[in-house]
């Protein structure tokens, strides 16, 4: 990351939690505009991003431009007090463009061109596209780099969320250039992309393609680094607006909004956050509540645990899923608190005011359909002063926890490739796993990218750690050398950064460290369980596994004839190093979650009528340390009785207490 700036506000400004919404006045008369301030400044809204999905309106044609309303819109939210996220609309390109300029919309794998009509459909590598983004950039920077309403810079929005995936001619050049660039030689390639199989070798870069859809499994290592290609072209597209920002305004941070959240997964998060002055994310509630506290865990990782921006949740329902549901009461709140608790220093929502016309006006915004007089209203006023209790946090960092789960992007990536043990494998949901686990037995957990440094933890947890590259070995292995303990589960430690398997028995690179060895995966059928000795089930994956180390201990073995140890500890010194050769649910982890906690000699901060009922997370800085307890269930809770600056020690269903430590 460039070194961490946050919204740039006028000298003596006290630090707050920021509250407010994308606001797209574009979509209304100019009379609902000052409803929409007077609305903002009763619900406490500090700031909006606007012209998100502008392009058109700001320029209607080549070499035509209308900043007057935009001009108005900014003008009226500065004397309201109110600060600018100003986007660089650079997110969906006008008709003009794209029906002069088709060879800008994507291509898919099967070489469809997609259409204009939606959003999104520029190719990040079009040289086209990207001339006439910059130079819109140019003019909103030229124009804007003196008003004092803007906090910061919103590039694009939530870049490659329909576009991550460009097969065409431009992405075809680019990742050629991209892999010239990694591999210096076209026989560096070969080597890499493993190209002796099945004919594959390439004569020269010019021969190469991205993955497009072939007569069989196109070739691992080029899907792996074409995924790896195509986050690196949507982080250059954020550069290039970034350059010019920073030319033209330097005093003004820049941001983009990330997707960490559910199942998307098309860019590296923690390598692209070293390209912005502070991260933000959008999240929506997909599977669970431990889903959104895990997103934000993991946001406030790639963060480096410093504050961040929650660019967008949804007050209730979204638009997008099969059935959508509204929030039920008390989930609004909670929901934002939560992101708080994990280091966001401003919360904000999909949007201001609900839209009337286009494809999401069924989605939830802080006005509603219904207007000003709504539960939905008030509960958004209601947020916005129970934020203002919460300003002594602002500044401060999430507070490191004793355990960590590392989540690694090219893990995720490799481990899900086709062609593998199984399809029933996913990353995410075993990381999720965990974290529910961990979280159920009352301790606090960090989650971190693979290069973070590991020195502060007494345990790290490697959810199917599948590529390991040799530093990233010695860097766990230096961690239990120094006291630490690991445990990483089935499927870790498999490849290299080429998807190479490390040979000699699995788990390849993990495999000294753990003491064991395994000489075939042994997958499970869809529904299949495998019983264990301590009385949980295995599910998706299990192994035959020989213990080849002294000192390793047998913690659960499988109950089925073919199969032995399951669950082996081996102690290294002060250190130990877990592995766990199945899947065992959060059922199955919780009977093993306590004796791992206890033996790295992390202790539960949650009293035990706690555990399971309360997620804790604490933050600390200047004023403090803030512990966020936050009620996971439907039952009131009794916390213990603290100095409380939201909430107190009877925590209501679904609520959240901050507490002053
Ligand atoms: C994304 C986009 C927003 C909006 C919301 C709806 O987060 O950035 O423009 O489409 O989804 O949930
Ligand atoms: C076929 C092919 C082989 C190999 C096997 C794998 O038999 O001829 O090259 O791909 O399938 O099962």
């Amino acid at each position: 990351m460039q070194t961490h700036r946050w919204l740039r506000t006028p000298e003596g400004t006290a630090p707050r939690i920021s509250y407010g919404a994308d606001y797209n006045p574009d979509q209304w008369p100019r009379e609902v505009w000052d409803e929409d301030v007077r609305l903002m400044k009763e619900a406490g809204v500090d700031v909006v991003s606007i012209a998100i999905f502008s392009w058109a309106k700001l320029q209607p044609a080549p070499g035509e431009w209308d900043f007057a309303w935009l001009d108005d819109v900014i003008d009226l939210l500065h004397e309201s007090g109110i600060g600018v996220d100003l986007a660089t609309a650079t997110a969906s390109p006008p008709p003009w463009l794209t029906i002069a300029h088709p060879e800008v919309l994507p291509v898919t794998a099967d070489g469809t061109v997609l259409s204009q009509g939606g959003r999104q459909h520029w190719r990040p590598t079009s040289p086209v596209f990207r001339r006439y983004a910059l130079e819109l950039v140019t003019k909103l920077a030229e124009r804007y780099a003196d008003h004092p309403a803007i906090v910061a810079w919103h590039v694009n929005n939530e870049l490659g969320c329909h576009n991550a995936y460009d097969y065409s001619d431009d992405a075809a050049r680019a990742f050629r250039a991209w892999l010239a660039e990694r591999y210096g030689t076209v026989d560096g390639l070969n080597d890499a992309w493993g190209t002796a199989f099945w004919a594959q070798r390439y004569g020269s870069f010019d021969e190469v393609l991205p993955p497009r859809v072939a007569a069989s499994f196109p070739n691992p290592t080029q899907q792996l680094d074409f995924l790896r290609f195509s986050s690196d072209a949507l982080t250059d597209h954020l550069v290039a607006e970034r350059e010019i920002l920073n030319r033209i305004t330097p005093d003004v941070p820049v941001t983009t909004n990330f997707m960490i959240v559910g199942d998307t997964r098309h860019a590296d998060y923690a390598k692209m956050a070293r390209e912005i002055d502070f991260v933000s994310n959008d999240h929506y509630v997909t599977v669970d509540r431990d889903e959104l506290a895990f997103s934000a865990a993991i946001t406030s990782g790639v963060a480096r645990h410093r504050p961040w921006f929650l660019m967008e949740h949804s007050t209730s329902a979204v638009n997008w899923q099969p059935v959508n549901r509204p929030k039920r009461q008390g989930e609004l709140a909670r929901d934002s608190l939560t992101h708080v608790a994990h280091g966001a220093d401003a919360v904000c929502f999909f949007q201001w005011r609900q839209s009337a016309a286009g494809a999401e006006k069924y989605h939830s915004a802080m006005v509603p359909h219904a207007g000003e007089d709504s539960r939905l209203f008030r509960d958004v006023v209601a947020l916005g002063s129970a934020l203002r209790r919460l300003d002594a946090v602002a500044g401060s960092d999430r507070a490191q926890a004793e355990v960590a789960i590392l989540f690694d992007w090219e893990s995720w990536w490799g481990a899900e490739l086709d062609s593998h043990p199984t399809e029933l494998l996913r990353y995410r949901r075993e990381a999720l796993e965990w974290w529910t686990a961990l979280t159920d037995a009352g301790v606090r957990v960090d989650v971190v990218p693979a290069d973070a440094d590991l020195a502060g933890y007494r345990l790290v947890v490697a959810p199917v750690l599948y590529s390991v590259p040799a530093p990233l070995r010695e860097a766990l292995e230096a961690f239990v050398a120094g006291g630490g303990h690991l445990v990483a589960t089935y499927f870790s430690g498999i490849v290299d950064e080429n998807d190479h398997v490390w040979l000699g028995g699995y788990p390849g690179a993990l495999r000294e460290l753990l003491g064991v060895r395994v000489e075939e995966f042994r997958p499970l059928w869809k529904d299949e369980k495998v019983a264990l000795s301590n009385g949980a089930a295995g599910t998706i994956w299990s192994e035959p596994v020989d213990v080849t180390a002294d000192g390793v201990e047998v913690l659960a073995s499988y109950e089925h004839e073919e199969l032995g140890a399951a669950v082996t500890r081996r102690t290294v010194g002060d250190g130990s190093a877990t592995y766990v050769s199945t899947r065992l649910g959060t059922d199955g982890l919780a009977a093993l979650v306590p004796d791992v906690l206890a033996h790295a000699g992390v202790h539960p901060e949650l009293p035990e009528a706690l555990r399971g009922r309360v997620e804790l997370v604490s933050r600390t800085g200047a004023n403090g340390r803030f512990d966020f307890y936050i009620n996971r269930g439907d039952d009131e809770v009794r916390l213990p009785e603290g100095d409380y600056l939201l909430g107190g020690a009877a925590l209501p269903p679904r609520g959240v207490a901050v507490a002053r430590r």
